[in-house]
């Protein structure tokens, strides 16, 4: 079985190149089979989750040519009528959104119900309620959702929280829909944009993406397109959480700086001194830092995705900081094995109350999910001596080369076989004299 081991108490020195948006790539993909011509993705990550959407695609019928490994052209012209099992659903949440693609293009979708996962319930009522506002009829039978109409026609839609999900699976439906939507309370992440900017690149009239009301006039077909992804916004805040949690400076390159707005301003109020550039961003930490309070919101909040990364540098900052998460009900179960690396933090609700420490330990730690799995890395980063991080597939699902990423950093860590006693004995003997 495959683990990270790292040899913290380095600080990252040098530059380190994001990739493509996985929040986005998923919606793009999906979106991809709305039309029978070709279409072109670039700049998608090479990451867990594109992988297994790409085979779930190709599953349906669609031919998936991968031109390099951040570029793959789609012809979706033979795919049928979709009906993607609870197996597909299991492995990647984001299949819901051939609900929205396969209503928009061919009226009919069978798609799993989506259970909940390490960081909630996460209903999909909200997609729901728009797919029927648009004339869909929707039955959930058998722990499965199937959406049909005979035709969709243009709605007013309020959503009843701001919802990434219902936001994309809505507007692909929409796009296809005759006449007029209006999207009111949509959610305004960059991947929101990213999608809405793909499939007017195939077509679609979708106006205000990124604002509080989405307008869409629905067309009767799309056509294929070339489409280079966003910057991972999350990757990006992640690094420049790793870079402050280890006392480093990094010049985070390939960002869009607006986009990190926020995460910029959390790190400067704690006193870590972060430089914009057109399209990069530089983290200097060079002095104690201290304690502040956040509160997670969507965009242009604090995102959600980057609470466990905080979390972690904030483990290390003077004073008692407070983290509360206010998107998932559930999403600080993660603590528990920060505290195993001595950091002191309590829990009340969904409320962390951390109190700083001088140093993070070294210990054997499991990643619960994907950014809790990041919060781990960043606090092993920080942390004096080996730290063994298990269930890395998580990790692996959503951030492409960590390991060797971190490595043109400075840092000591390498993806090894805890089977295999001998590549912790190698490991720790190249990692003595680093
Ligand atoms: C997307 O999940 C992201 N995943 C998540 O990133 C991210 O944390 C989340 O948006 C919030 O930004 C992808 O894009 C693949 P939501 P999604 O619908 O769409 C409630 C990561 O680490 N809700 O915005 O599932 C829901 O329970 C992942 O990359 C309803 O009640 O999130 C949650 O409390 C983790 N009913 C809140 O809204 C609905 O119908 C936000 O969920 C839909 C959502």
């Amino acid at each position: 079985m495959k683990q990270y081991i790292i040899k913290g108490g380095k600080p990252l020195r040098g530059s380190v190149t994001i990739g493509g948006a996985k929040n986005s790539a998923l919606g793009i993909l999906v979106a991809s089979v709305m039309t029978n011509e070709p279409v072109i993705v670039e700049n998608l990550p090479d990451i867990g989750d594109v992988q297994v959407l790409l085979n779930a695609i190709r599953e349906i019928g669609a031919i998936v040519e991968q031109i390099d490994e951040h570029t793959v052209r789609i012809n979706a012209s033979l795919v049928g009528d979709v009906c993607m099992d609870y197996d597909f659903i299991r492995k990647i949440r984001g299949s819901y959104y051939f609900i929205g693609a396969m209503l928009g293009k061919r009226r009919k979708a069978t798609v799993a119900l989506p259970g909940g996962c390490q960081i909630g319930t996460r209903p999909i009522d909200q997609h729901i309620k728009g797919f029927e506002a648009l004339g869909a009829k929707i039955s959930i039978e058998h722990g499965n959702v199937e959406a049909v109409t005979d035709k969709l026609v243009g709605s007013h839609i309020y959503l009843d929280c701001i919802s990434v999900g219902a936001t994309i699976n809505i507007m692909m439906a929409a796009c296809m829909a005759e006449g007029k939507t209006i999207i009111e309370n949509p959610a305004k992440e960059p991947h929101i944009v990213d999608v809405a900017n793909f499939l007017n690149s195939m077509g679609a009239d979708i106006k205000g993406a990124g604002t509080d009301t989405i307008r869409i006039r629905g067309v009767e077909s799309l056509h294929g397109t070339t489409y280079s992804i966003i910057p991972d916004q999350i990757e990006a805040g992640t690094y420049m959480m790793a870079a402050a949690a280890t006392g480093g400076d990094v010049l985070i390159q390939n960002v869009i700086p607006k986009h990190l707005d926020v995460i910029s301003a959390k790190l400067i109020e704690i006193g870590v001194t972060v430089e914009e550039y057109p399209d990069a961003v530089r983290v200097i930490a060079n002095k104690k830092l201290r304690h502040t309070n956040v509160k997670t919101f969507p965009y242009p909040g604090f995102p959600t995705d980057m609470q466990p990364q905080f979390a972690a540098l904030l483990s290390l900052s003077e004073g008692t900081s407070m983290v509360t998460e206010t998107v998932f009900e559930d999403r600080l179960k993660y603590t528990s094995e920060l505290c195993r690396m001595g950091a002191k933090i309590k829990v009340e609700g969904t409320t962390a109350f951390i109190t700083g420490v001088d140093g993070l330990e070294s210990a054997a730690v499991c990643a619960p999910d994907l950014r809790a799995g990041a919060a781990l890395v960043i606090a092993a980063l920080a942390a004096d001596g080996y730290t063994t991080i298990d269930q890395i597939e998580y990790i692996e699902r959503g951030y492409e080369g960590v390991c060797e990423k971190i490595r043109n950093l400075g840092g000591v860590m390498e993806k090894i076989d805890i089977d295999d006693n001998s590549d912790i004995q190698r490991f720790k003997l190249r990692a003595s004299n680093q």
